[in-house]
């Protein structure tokens, strides 16, 4: 939409780092994203919805507004978000303080954050508060203009997560990947050794 496209400029001249994009992602980038969602999902988070193009197909999807919950930063697009939206639970705050915020747990989380931006320790801040909201083995969906996964090697490392590299969407300006985060069970740790339930069991005499 035009207006969507002059807000969104205008936000990026106030504030390029936090924008990080001139323009909204296309259709065809929300489409890829929304396609990494597990069909049987029922609670999604978005981080970071700007004007709102992955919301619209989230929504479509099938995810119920009322199960979707948004965190976006920027006052104008909130406000943006929750005139269009009237169901659906936009929270105006940093994507950093996720843990805090007191979301239930989800069966997806998309971003749109430009997590290339930011310092190593916001990045930290926000996967390690994501995973500990995700649900095992969901996916935390990631778009990125390069080439590689927007995060330090050394930071998948810690948070044990794997990262897969999916379809590259060029009908976008610019072109855009998708990568979709795991956290792989290894990095789960081992379950304390409880006595097997026979163990207990005392022997009447
Ligand atoms: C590249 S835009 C993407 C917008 C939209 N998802 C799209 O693809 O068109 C990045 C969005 O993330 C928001 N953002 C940036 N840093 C954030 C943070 N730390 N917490 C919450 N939102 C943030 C910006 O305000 C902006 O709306």
């Amino acid at each position: 939409m035009q207006d969507d496209r002059f807000m969104f400029l205008r936000a990026f001249f106030r504030n390029p780092r936090q924008i990080s994009a001139i323009a909204p992602s296309s259709q065809n980038l929300a489409e890829a994203m929304v396609s990494q969602i597990p069909l049987d999902a029922r609670r999604v988070i978005e981080l970071g919805a700007g004007t709102g193009v992955f919301t619209r197909a989230i929504l479509d999807s099938g995810i119920d507004p009322c199960a979707l919950d948004v965190i976006e930063m920027d006052e104008g697009f909130s406000a943006l978000l929750r005139q269009r939206h009237q169901r659906l639970r936009v929270h105006r705050r940093r994507a950093e303080e996720i843990a805090g915020i007191g979301l239930a747990p989800a069966d997806a989380m998309v971003s749109g954050l430009p997590l290339l931006s930011m310092s190593e320790r916001s990045q930290g801040a926000i996967l390690e508060g994501a995973f500990s909201l995700l649900v095992p083995s969901a996916p935390f969906i990631q778009f990125t203009y390069g080439p590689s996964v927007p995060l330090r090697a050394r930071l998948l490392r810690e948070l044990g997560l794997t990262s897969t590299r999916t379809t590259r969407i060029w009908r976008n300006w610019p072109p855009a990947t998708v990568h979709v985060l795991r956290r792989s069970r290894l990095s789960v740790a081992p379950c304390r050794q409880a006595p097997a339930s026979d163990d207990r069991v005392r022997v009447a005499r």
